[in-house]
């Protein structure tokens, strides 16, 4: 599968949309339709659920996007988070150095030796708060949603009496403004980050950073990614954030090569340690048991979830060769797919639209259903395939004699009779939901 073809079924199934696509496009940001904010959702609340809700050493914020400069001082974005940046002086087009394959060549115009010097570009993006745009109110949308739970972690320690180890997490909207955004929604100036700040016992963090490395690589196999199209990968020492004494990545296999899903960094006492300098606020845990004060280390399991998203679209997509003709299925993880069930009434007919309300309403309430009545069974089928749908539910003629129904598994194409009063339980016992 290539990379259009997968931009392509997004765009025209409704899962993905350039943003301001009417004006052109803004190339930073996308919009996700129906089905893509639907399989979105499902990959968060994925996580959620692992990483909060069956879990009783970690709880769970919201923070604001928008929080004093001075965090970004502490943790030393201000100063740091930048990229390197070189620009060509034959055709003025900008790069990231580092993403470069030849650092010597212009890939826009082709031109060797034409980029001036590398400058350090922060990736902050800026605005300004009330109605007077000075230097005094300026603030930044938030690059990560790591230190909104840095800043809170008293907060959330004292009101939720958590002692360490345990963790805090959040997910949201980050913003960078990238030197190249790029490869669809792969990297965009405007994302969403699934992130979990993990507090420990320094002499302890070794053992929990291999702990998160495995439990965050098992997480995606779990959700059916294909063990080939994952591998961890060990940052090099040069290649470490400024905060991180070691860090793994998870990557996917994506059409243009190995890239980034996850990173799970040893953030050290870093983060905790700024802030209390720059805030003036004791930020040290206090073991009651062994009457001591200290700092706690961070292991840090960051997520992206839009290109989470994108990743297992891709991962999921596959062309099969029924009788000659290519059936496009999405093999999606019931738990991720937007649409459980989809209900098809053979026909436009009321005494079948009747019944085909009557099933839907049944199944409503407990799962994410669709009802289609347009165009023939055949091209119904497909559009579920290439969706996700894990069941089609066909209810035909014969449904108003016998009270049955066709159910049609995606993967296997099986098609089973089942009684409508049976339905619920047919689905219960096959959908992993
Ligand atoms: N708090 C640590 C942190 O933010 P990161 O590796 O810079 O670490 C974590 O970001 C994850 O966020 C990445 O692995 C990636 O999935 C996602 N991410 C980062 N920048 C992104 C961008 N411009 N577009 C989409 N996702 C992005």
């Amino acid at each position: 599968m290539d990379f259009d073809t997968i931009v392509n079924l997004s765009k025209s199934r409704g899962f993905v949309f350039p943003s301001s696509e009417i004006y052109g496009g803004l190339r930073s940001a996308y919009d996700y339709g129906p089905l893509g904010a639907a399989l979105l959702r499902n990959v968060k609340e994925q996580w959620w659920r692992s990483m909060v809700k069956l879990r009783d050493d970690i709880v769970g914020i919201d923070s604001a996007i928008i929080q004093s400069p001075q965090v970004w001082e502490a943790s030393g974005h201000l100063a740091s988070f930048t990229d390197p940046l070189v620009e060509c002086t034959n055709c003025n087009a900008r790069h990231r150095l580092d993403k470069l394959e030849d650092q010597d060549q212009c890939p826009t115009c082709g031109k060797r030796g034409t980029f001036a010097a590398a400058k350090d570009f922060n990736l902050m993006f800026q605005t300004n708060m009330g109605p007077v745009a000075t230097a005094e109110n300026r603030v930044y949308l938030r690059p990560e949603t790591a230190q909104g739970i840095f800043i809170n972690f008293e907060n959330v320690r004292r009101t939720s009496r958590m002692k360490l180890p345990f963790g805090i997490a959040q997910v949201g909207k980050s913003f960078r403004n990238e030197i190249t955004p790029g490869q669809f929604v792969f990297r965009t100036r405007e994302f969403e980050q699934m992130e979990m700040e993990f507090f420990v016992r320094p002499e302890e963090a070794d053992e929990w950073f291999q702990y998160w490395v495995k439990e965050r690589h098992s997480w995606y196999l779990d959700l059916g990614m294909t063990d080939e199209n994952l591998r961890l990968r060990e940052h090099e020492s040069e290649e470490l954030a400024h905060y991180a004494a070691g860090t793994f990545d998870v990557e996917f296999l994506f059409p243009w090569g190995w890239d980034e899903l996850e990173g799970i960094a040893n953030r050290t006492d870093f983060d905790l340690k700024q802030h209390t300098e720059h805030s003036g606020k004791d930020l040290r845990y206090f073991d009651a048991e062994a009457n001591e004060r200290f700092f706690p280390f961070v292991i840090e399991p960051a997520a992206g979830a839009t290109r989470t998203t994108f990743a297992f679209l891709i991962d999921a997509y596959s062309d099969e060769d029924v009788s000659g003709e290519t059936r496009t299925v999405l093999k999606l993880d019931h738990r991720l797919a937007p649409v459980k069930v989809a209900v098809l009434p053979l026909s436009k007919k009321p005494d079948l639209v009747e019944v085909t309300q009557r099933v839907a309403a049944s199944l409503r309430e407990r799962y994410d259903i669709e009802v289609d009545v347009t165009q023939s069974i055949g091209k119904r089928y497909r559009r579920q395939d290439e969706i996700g749908t894990p069941y089609c539910v066909t209810i035909d003629f014969d449904t108003l004699d016998d009270q049955q129904v066709t159910v049609r598994d995606r993967d296997s194409m099986a098609q089973d009779r089942v009684a409508i009063d049976q339905l619920d339980r047919y689905l219960a016992e096959r959908l992993k939901v």
